[in-house]
């Protein structure tokens, strides 16, 4: 237990420290901004993320604990019921206090408390050192998905300022120009198991119960699908035609006016594309990105194929290692943006796209949520909501894993998220 408390404690300063580094080129008042209300503000993430160790962790742990702020608890739960009554979601822009300085002497605080729990940790009964050492990783794990939470959303809050303001600035992209064709990778199908195997270190309770799941044969494209492909749709008028789209995502399109991906835009008939570098000419070789499940299944229908099931996915997956442009330790080194490959074979799976596939988001077979405030992590979003997969150029490195389920609705796109195609076997 002490070594495992010992490299819990390095591991919680690395992903706290990282998170301070994302948000590091941003200002006080970039940090306030909520530009839509499936945005949350840099700070609100550097705070909320703090209330979870907080919450969870430091308060019913730690006997002298006292809250932080007695108003924190309020301001910055996301959803659990379980815990109290929050202020509403979409007015997470309007606090301009606590200040970011103030958000920065919480995190502090809280760091304490937590170093000083897992110091002591040998104080406590199997049981409790146990469930501490679970919620410190569950809330690592959580901090991570904010910390990706925190790049889509502050794209998407720069985007609005019309002066397009980079994220940053004299990040050096890899110049791919071509990129083949795809090929397509073939699967036999037949009885396959998918999900997370219990005891195989972390995931998330939604990844389990691993269990059976039969597919035809199938064949997966073994690349992502590029802006050269998508300008190819628009081309051909793809969202002009009714007959390509789902119903709900025929009226989404036409309510929206979509008619290209987020973030595209026209310059003098040329095809832009504002990124977390600033905006640039899009590259037909690059993946798509910021498309919706709707999109991407127009799409595909268009191109004659059909989006991946999640199982089919994880299947040619699984002997693959996780690896790609994920962000690294250093945030400002990783591209930030999804690149173009001219390789052969299977490529593309993490660090570029979150794919969107065919699977609504439901419980596998057995699966059951946590007693507690911590059974509302997952469980309850499992309605009216569609599976990605992979992990995305926003994605830290070792957070993601064949068996992880990412979810949104159907008609979303400010996430990093794209696809490749399937289709049945001939
Ligand atoms: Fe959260």
């Amino acid at each position: 237990v002490l070594s495992l408390a010992n490299e819990l404690r390095t591991r919680f300063s690395a992903v706290r420290d990282q998170t301070e580094a994302l948000a590091a080129p941003l200002s006080a008042e970039d940090q306030a901004i909520q530009s839509m209300p499936d945005v949350s503000p840099t700070k609100w993430h550097r705070a909320h993320t703090t209330w979870f160790f907080e919450t969870f962790v430091v308060l019913p742990h730690l006997p002298d604990a006292e809250p932080h702020d007695p108003a924190f608890g309020f301001l910055f739960n996301s959803y659990y019921e379980t815990v109290g009554a929050r202020h509403p979601r979409p007015q997470r822009g309007l606090i301009s206090r606590p200040s970011c300085s103030e958000v920065a002497d919480y995190r502090v605080a809280v760091d304490r408390r937590v170093a000083e729990l897992l110091d002591r940790i040998d104080e406590f009964d199997d049981t409790t050192q146990e469930e501490i050492l679970g919620l410190v990783e569950l809330g690592l794990h959580h901090e991570q998905q904010h910390q990706e939470l925190i790049l889509m959303d502050i794209k998407h809050v720069l985007s609005i300022n019309p002066t397009e303001p980079a994220y940053r600035t004299g990040f050096d992209r890899l110049e791919v120009d071509t990129s083949e064709p795809a090929g397509w990778t073939s699967h036999d199908g037949g009885i396959v198991r998918i999900g997370h195997d219990a005891g195989e270190g972390f995931s998330f309770d939604n990844e389990t119960p691993r269990h059976d799941v039969l597919l035809q044969p199938f064949e997966i494209a073994d690349r992502l699908v590029t802006c050269g492909d998508w300008l190819g749709f628009m081309a051909d008028r793809g969202y002009h035609q009714p007959t390509l789209w789902l119903s709900d995502g025929w009226h989404h399109i036409c309510g929206a006016a979509w008619d290209s991906p987020g973030y595209w835009f026209a310059v003098d008939g040329e095809w832009h594309v504002f990124t977390l570098d600033g905006v640039r000419p899009v590259d037909p070789a690059e993946p798509v990105v910021h498309v919706s499940h709707y999109e991407a299944d127009a799409f595909a229908r268009w191109a004659g194929a059909r989006l991946p099931t999640e199982a089919e996915w994880e299947t040619v997956a699984a002997g693959d290692a996780v690896e790609g442009p994920l962000v690294g330790e250093d945030p400002q080194a990783a591209p930030l943006h999804p690149t173009a490959t001219s390789d052969s074979g299977l490529q593309q799976l993490y660090g570029h796209v979150w794919q969107w596939t065919s699977s609504p988001y439901v419980g596998y077979p057995g699966f059951t949520t946590a007693e507690g405030a911590v059974g509302e992590y997952n469980g309850k979003f499992m309605s009216n909501q569609i599976v990605l997969r992979g992990g995305c150029c926003a994605t830290p490195a070792g957070h993601t894993r064949p068996t992880y389920r990412n979810f949104f609705p159907p008609h979303t796109r400010w996430m990093f998220s794209g696809l490749r195609l399937a289709r049945d076997a001939a």
